[in-house]
């Protein structure tokens, strides 16, 4: 099949003599965090350039991350000619291997959702979580390059969530003391899942306590903050993952483990700890991290219509091309950009930061923990964490301020 595909048997061959995997499993699709150039640089770019020129290409349909620039719209974004040429040259050599250009960290928003039990070959923190749980799909957090390797094979080795026995859970969180007041935006799952993941580490946490009422945007938010206060790669959601629908289903035959009690002061706490801004001026709004769907543009336009964005603030939503082009066609988009939003495809603040220094020091309102976790290391900025109504407010008036929503507050 080439020397492409042989060498990428080799590299997962020895992955999973790595991790002492006895054998390897098939795969029914894959998705690839690899995409960025600021995620594989120049050697990844190398070896991605390498496997294409040698005729390897992916064995199961294969969806794939943001790469470091918007496809479309770069030029007016900022971006340098030489920075793109080699976003470029990542992208070409993806288009060469058979991937479908999704672009997007939520490929389960992209067409790529997976049935529940099916073994899967992916990476992307928040994705990998999103589909061990809310889908109950099996994947390992594959490492990045390595992931391209085993979509190009179609085989993973089999370890860590692969194993029945790691899936279960480890440690319990019941939610107590929260009314009605919480958990309607998603900023309260984000700094939700936040927390889990800073105390969970990489253990499986079990949540009890969520209303049912948790949606697929919800979800996302606290996967992709439990990725990152954290190392959880699954989770349970009492009631809301498949196959989890008492806590004694989530831990199976680990009878033993630590139970943390979850009250508001928590969040609260949480919410100040990930909000590092000095004052409340704002010079960006930072939305879709991960990448926004459909409704989450339908709502944030519906709370822009008829308003504009200050000239103080850059307010940026991230996307995929998918939802994108549904949002488009419910009218979203043309609302969110006729009051001056601007909607990134393909590409994110944290992947397309070419190292200029240009948000340095600047601050940040999201309702993102993930955002919260990167943007200050990446791109050297500072943040407030704000519920979606509170940063279109920001965006507006270029001020941040908060709603006192929660009655203990
Ligand atoms: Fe996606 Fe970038 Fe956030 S890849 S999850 S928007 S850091």
């Amino acid at each position: 099949m080439g020397e492409g595909t042989r060498i990428a048997m080799e590299i997962v061959v020895q992955f999973g003599e790595l991790y002492g995997a006895e054998r390897l499993l098939p795969i029914s699709n894959a998705h690839i965090d690899a995409a960025a150039y600021t995620t594989v640089w120049e050697a990844g770019s190398d070896f991605i350039e390498f496997l294409a020129d040698h005729g390897a290409k992916t064995a199961v349909p294969t969806t794939i991350n943001p790469v470091s620039r918007d496809i479309e719209n770069w030029k007016k974004l900022g971006i340098s000619e030489g920075f793109a040429k080699k976003s470029r040259r990542l992208e070409e050599a993806y288009l060469r291997m058979g991937v479908i250009p999704t672009w997007t960290c939520a490929p389960y928003q992209a067409g790529n959702v997976p049935k529940f039990g099916e073994v899967v070959g992916w990476s992307e923190s928040n994705a990998v979580s999103f589909v061990n749980s809310a889908i109950g799909a099996r994947s390992e957090r594959l490492p990045d390059l390595a992931d391209v390797c085993c979509a190009v094979v179609g085989r993973v080795p089999e370890f860590g969530m692969y194993l029945e026995e790691n899936r279960l859970g480890d440690i319990l969180f019941s939610l107590q003391g929260f009314d009605d007041t919480w958990f309607w935006d998603s900023l309260d799952y984000a700094l939700l899942g936040y927390f889990v993941g800073e105390t969970a580490v990489n253990r499986v946490p079990v949540v009890e306590g969520l209303p049912k009422t948790a949606g697929v945007d919800d979800v996302k938010a606290f996967s992709a903050a439990a990725a990152s206060g954290g190392a959880v790669c699954r989770f349970h959601l009492i009631g809301i993952t498949p196959g989890s629908d008492t806590p004694a289903m989530a831990f199976g035959k680990k009878t033993a483990h630590e139970t943390v009690i979850v009250r508001p002061q928590h969040l609260l706490e949480t919410r100040k700890k990930l909000s590092t801004a000095a004052g409340t001026a704002a010079d960006m709004v930072l939305l879709g991290c991960p990448h926004a769907s459909c409704e989450e543009l339908v709502r944030t336009a519906e709370l822009l219509r008829g308003k504009k964005v200050s000239e103080r603030v850059d307010l940026w939503i991230m996307t995929g091309r998918v939802q994108y082009q549904l949002a488009a066609e419910r009218g979203a988009i043309r609302i969110l950009e006729e009051a001056g939003a601007v909607i990134l495809r393909d590409t994110c603040l944290m992947e397309m930061d070419e190292g200029t220094g240009r948000w340095a020091g600047k601050t940040v309102v999201t309702n993102s923990g993930k955002a919260a976790q990167y943007a200050p290391a990446i791109n050297g900025v500072r943040i407030i964490m704000a519920t979606l109504r509170e940063c279109v407010a920001a965006a507006v008036s270029g001020i941040f301020t908060e709603e006192h929503c929660h009655g203990d507050q």
